[in-house]
């Protein structure tokens, strides 16, 4: 039985609806993560988990129980919001403990939970100092600490890192899903960020004007798109789109780009006539250069360190090479491209559906 069921939610304000038919099957002790651009839903959808909004139609569901009208403290959820707004004026230790305090816990009781969270964050020797004495990352903490601390069913996290600097959010990506490994607690998590997503999810929902366009492990969305959406949104540097054109012959099926022809496994790609209209996604990667190919004109040489990402004028448009190290190689420079027809994606132009070798995905 999944642990967290959202069934054909809708979410409208007045005349706007902002969630369209969201179905998300969540299992226990599973790290699920919304992914999408702001304003494509997000915080709606987790609120609605939480209880704090009604949905307009659909039910919601945890462990197979409807919901829909529990109170946010009767689904026994703890929230992470971006804004963690401890209170100020008191220590560590009681911005933990306060819940608990409020709840009539006794002293040693509320002492002994505390401790024990404390230690599970890394927390313990700052438990007397107030928030104002902490680094951003313990403040984070300390605000996981304090909705960890009601053991609670479901944790949801609201774009939690988002106030923190680069490094930082980095880390604290690695410390909450060891915290999720170690405490085994079913996790939503809200991002816009896609290598935050990726990084810590067990799966991911792309989420896009209030639909989710896909749902899947992070290797799934990345490797196998289901549309031209999820394609672009997730990766870095960008997946890059071409316009061509299905050809088909007696000798098998290509691709046609500009005055190029890309020759494609026989047989395959059934479900698409010939002089389909397709827009051909190729990840850095995947693009090699080689002695003979495809020539192209080096215009940009970025080095990162690990790999040196390499933009070549191709097509009227560009397409980004991914080598390793540090490249030697030069703007100007006349290359040869060598494109792996596997590692395409392909996409209908009109739909941006994903088109498979089994015919449209
Ligand atoms: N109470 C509300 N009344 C009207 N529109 C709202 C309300 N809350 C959110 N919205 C709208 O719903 C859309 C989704 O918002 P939200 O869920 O906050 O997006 P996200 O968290 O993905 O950035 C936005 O266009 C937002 O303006
Ligand atoms: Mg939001």
């Amino acid at each position: 039985m999944p642990h967290v069921e959202l069934e054909a939610i809708g979410k409208s304000y007045g005349p706007v609806t902002v969630c369209h038919d969201v179905n998300l099957s969540i299992e226990q002790g599973e790290f699920v993560t919304l992914l999408g651009a702001s304003g494509c839903g997000k915080t709606t959808t987790l609120n609605l988990i939480a209880g704090l909004d009604d949905p307009t139609t659909g039910d919601i569901r945890m462990e197979g129980r409807r919901v829909n009208e529990l109170s946010p403290v009767q689904r026994d959820i703890a929230m992470v919001f971006q804004n963690y707004a401890l209170y100020p004026h008191m220590s560590v230790a009681e911005n933990i403990g306060f819940t608990l305090r409020v709840r009539g816990l006794r002293r040693p009781e509320i002492r002994a939970r505390v401790e024990e969270v404390a230690a599970s964050l890394e927390l313990s020797h700052v438990l007397d100092r107030l928030p104002a004495q902490l680094s951003g990352g313990q403040q984070q903490r300390v605000a996981i600490g304090r909705a960890l601390v009601r053991e609670p069913k479901v944790f949801l996290f609201d774009e939690p890192f988002s106030n923190l600097d680069a490094s930082l959010r980095v880390r604290m990506r690695a410390e909450v899903k060891e915290l999720h490994q170690r405490l085994g607690v079913t996790s939503i998590f809200v991002t816009h960020d896609q290598e935050e997503a990726m990084s810590i999810s067990d799966r991911i929902a792309v989420m896009n004007r209030g639909r989710i366009e896909q749902l899947g492990t992070p290797e799934e969305i990345y490797a196998s798109p289901a549309n031209r959406y999820v394609a672009t949104f997730i990766g870095s540097p960008q997946i890059e789109l071409f316009q061509g054109v299905l050809a088909r012959a007696s000798t098998g099926v290509s691709l046609r780009i500009g005055a190029e022809l890309l020759g494609l496994a026989p047989g395959l790609y059934a479900g698409a006539p010939d002089g389909t209209k397709i827009d051909i996604g190729i990840r850095a990667e995947h693009v090699r250069l080689a002695d003979h190919g495809i020539p192209a004109t080096v215009r940009l040489v970025q080095p990162v360190g690990p790999s040196t990402h390499v933009t070549l004028d191709w097509q009227g448009g560009t397409i980004t090479a991914r080598l390793n190290g540090f490249a030697r190689i030069e703007r100007g420079q006349l290359v040869h491209l060598d494109l792996d027809a596997r590692h395409l994606l392909l996409f209908d132009s009109n739909t941006g559906g994903r088109i498979t070798a089994n015919g449209p995905g």
